[in-house]
């Protein structure tokens, strides 16, 4: 098993059969979770090297563990603790630590398009881990595995996406997945936080918080980034909590089997209350847990590990 390009930048140039072996592949890892010695073999003798430019808790510490639980070689780099404070480029850094042996570079960049640049200057595989408002692959993944794990299926299900779109990567990432794999996608927001012609990506845009609740079956929920408050783009907190923030009261417009979402960092009692988000209906632990299983499979997938040194079935 392997996949079919050098680099994973995102899910806009993947395809559903590729999207269908990544999860399949991601529910094998997951059973490594049940047992007392949680590690394989698989990519013994690799490396990988996390190269994060922007502040991230669940994706560079899921990285980390899903190469180790792997047993690979992994490195971290991060921007504030490395000699790109003494004037390095991003490129340099990726390429020294290219040289120290790499087989994939896990990349986080502030700026769009910068992951794929790299993947076109090294050898070493590169791995999108966000790449500003652009792509976010591996958290759509696990948000798909978890609408999957949970709904058992993902095919004409109603994903409502919440928030801030423009600015979202999880957005267009979650929109490129879902739509691969025949859900409905709906977003809502303000409509200074919608990107002008988002129907183009396949998708129904809502301003209005109530009519866009009506018969969903996954609400993802989008941190609110509080800067773009500072910009002009919506009145203030309290206006946005009041239209689309959610509460308990909130919850009761829906079933009790709608599946509540967060890609995280919360703001608590900002786009989420903590009776939400630590609620029955929430899934937003379990999309963490999730987000280690889909990564090993990305990483194994990606660096070539030995089949049966995976023990995975
Ligand atoms: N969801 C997500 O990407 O979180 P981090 O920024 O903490 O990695």
């Amino acid at each position: 098993m392997s996949i079919k390009r050098k680099d994973f930048l995102g899910l806009y140039n993947t395809d559903r059969e590729e999207i269908v072996s990544i999860l399949n592949t991601a529910e094998s890892m997951k059973e490594i979770f049940t047992r007392t010695v949680k590690k394989v073999p698989t990519l013994r003798g690799k490396t990988i090297v996390n190269l994060f430019f922007e502040p991230s808790t669940r994706t560079k510490s899921s990285f980390s563990l899903a190469a180790k639980r792997l047993s690979a070689d992994v490195m971290s780099v991060s921007k504030k603790m490395s000699s790109v404070q003494k004037g390095e480029s991003l490129l340099d850094t990726a390429k020294t630590m290219e040289a120290m042996g790499a087989d994939v570079v896990v990349v986080r960049h502030g700026s769009p398009g910068a992951v794929e640049f790299l993947a076109e200057q090294l050898s070493a595989r590169v791995l999108n881990a966000g790449d500003g408002a652009h792509a976010h692959p591996t958290q759509a993944l696990l948000d798909l595995y978890t609408i999957k794990e949970n709904l058992g299926q993902i095919e004409g299900l109603k994903i409502l996406i919440v928030g801030d779109i423009t600015h979202s990567r999880v957005a267009r990432s979650n929109i490129w997945g879902l739509n691969h794999l025949g859900a409905e996608v709906r977003v809502v927001g303000p409509n200074t936080l919608l990107p002008v012609e988002i129907e183009k990506m396949g998708v129904e845009k809502y301003t209005d918080l109530d009519q866009a609740l009506s018969d969903v079956d996954v609400i993802n929920i989008l941190r609110i980034q509080l800067e773009r408050q500072k910009s002009g783009l919506f009145p203030s907190i309290n206006e946005y909590i009041k239209f689309y923030g959610f509460h308990e009261e909130r919850l009761m417009q829906v079933d009790d089997e709608v599946l509540i979402m967060h890609p995280g960092p919360m703001n608590r009692g900002i786009e989420i209350d903590s009776e939400v988000a630590d609620g029955k209906q929430s899934v937003i632990t379990e999309q963490v847990t999730n987000g280690v299983a889909v990564r090993m499979a990305l990483l194994y997938l990606l660096a070539g590990g030995n089949p049966e040194d995976a023990e995975i079935t």
